[in-house]
């Protein structure tokens, strides 16, 4: 092992085979290279490395398999026409993993630190980065309680890791406008719960209904509120946007619902190119009368993974909405279109969002 910057760097001498274009797919490969640190109450975070890739060992008993202590973010690194490579507001991620730390009592990362750990990750694994329209190196960054014991309470020991994985599209349908179902039954959070925080417990408890809208044909859920079933929250593991009548609608955050950092990013894009936005509650009802009323113009939800998808069509009980004929809105193009430019490097960055 040698030692940059009190990182230590082992490289691998068995490097992978790389996948085409068309193997890509979402979250199936792996680069050769991850960052890993752990925790203890003695010594706090420490122990930083990158090393090759490999299977971690973890006691049956470790906490995050019992009582799901664990956090993670998702963030992507993309190069440049010209071969530069970089990041979107990767600073915004670290700081929402600390936030989500922290709601799952999980001890603070060093947000500076991380960002240089995973900047020397990137040069190490920049040959993975793939190029083409559409790809990515989608990087997540994530923290876990490893203590073995089965007590309930806050563990004593943790990991933190980066792992990097070359994308392409991470819904099949790509930017095709999608068919999602509202759901009645299931809820994904609640005010006061975890739904803020990146936890994969939010995403376990969605896997049910979103295994019977699948099989019913629609490629996604819409979450309504866990209190009065009639607010939306948000789609799939994304946040979601309306145009209704010129105007721009976005629940606005309520500490169930994610605060995503494409979210953020879509209000500034929208505000920028002076189109009126709102963040608000707004009701299924709401949304059923502006689909009958002929003002419901786009729907689409938007989060790292996917960038944008477009809603085609919503059931919501006994009434199918199709939005815009089912084809993707001119706003919604325009904001995919900005958005992956600037993250791509083809469109200028003027919200000094990049870090190179
Ligand atoms: C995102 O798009 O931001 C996500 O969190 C999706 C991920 C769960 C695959």
């Amino acid at each position: 092992m040698s030692s940059t910057n009190t990182i230590l760097t082992q490289l691998t001498t068995t490097p992978k085979e790389k996948p085409t274009v068309e193997q890509l797919g979402f979250g199936k490969h792996f680069t050769d290279h991850m960052f890993m640190m752990d925790y203890t109450i003695e010594q706090g975070w420490h122990n930083a490395r990158i090393i090759p890739y490999q299977p971690i060992s973890l006691d049956p008993s470790a906490m995050i398999f019992h009582y799901g202590q664990s956090v993670f973010e998702g963030m992507k690194a993309y190069k440049t026409p010209a071969g530069d490579v970089q990041l979107f507001r990767p600073e915004r991620n670290f700081k929402r993993l600390n936030i989500s730390n922290d709601r799952l009592c999980i001890p603070a990362i060093d947000e500076q630190f991380a960002l240089d750990a995973l900047k020397q990750l990137l040069s190490i694994d920049k040959d993975w980065i793939p190029s083409e329209p559409g790809t990515s190196l989608y990087i997540r960054p994530y923290t876990f309680a490893t203590e073995p014991f089965l007590g309930v309470a806050p563990a004593k020991s943790y990991h933190f890791i980066i792992i990097m994985s070359p994308v392409g599209a991470y819904y099949s349908e790509g930017i095709n406008p999608v068919k999602i179902l509202v759901e009645k039954q299931y809820v994904r959070a609640v005010v006061g719960g975890t739904g803020e925080a990146k936890t994969g417990g939010n995403y376990a408890n969605g896997l049910k209904a979103q295994e019977i809208a699948s099989k019913e044909g629609y490629s996604q859920i819409l979450w309504l509120d866990g209190k009065e079933n009639r607010y939306i929250e948000e789609v799939g593991s994304m946040n979601i946007f309306f145009k209704i009548n010129g105007k721009v609608i976005t629940p606005a955050l309520n500490g169930s619902i994610l605060a995503g950092i494409t979210r953020d990013s879509m209000l500034h894009l929208l505000k920028s190119k002076n189109i009126d936005v709102e963040e608000r509650r707004i009701t299924i009802d709401e949304v059923v009368q502006a689909y009958e009323e002929g003002i419901l113009e786009e729907a689409f939800g938007t989060g790292t993974a996917a960038v944008i998808s477009p809603i085609g069509q919503l059931k919501w009980q006994d009434t199918e909405l199709t939005v815009n004929d089912g084809q993707i809105g001119e706003v919604t193009q325009m904001l995919y279109d900005t958005l992956t430019g600037i993250q791509n490097g083809t469109v200028e960055d003027s919200f000094g969002w990049i870090v190179k």
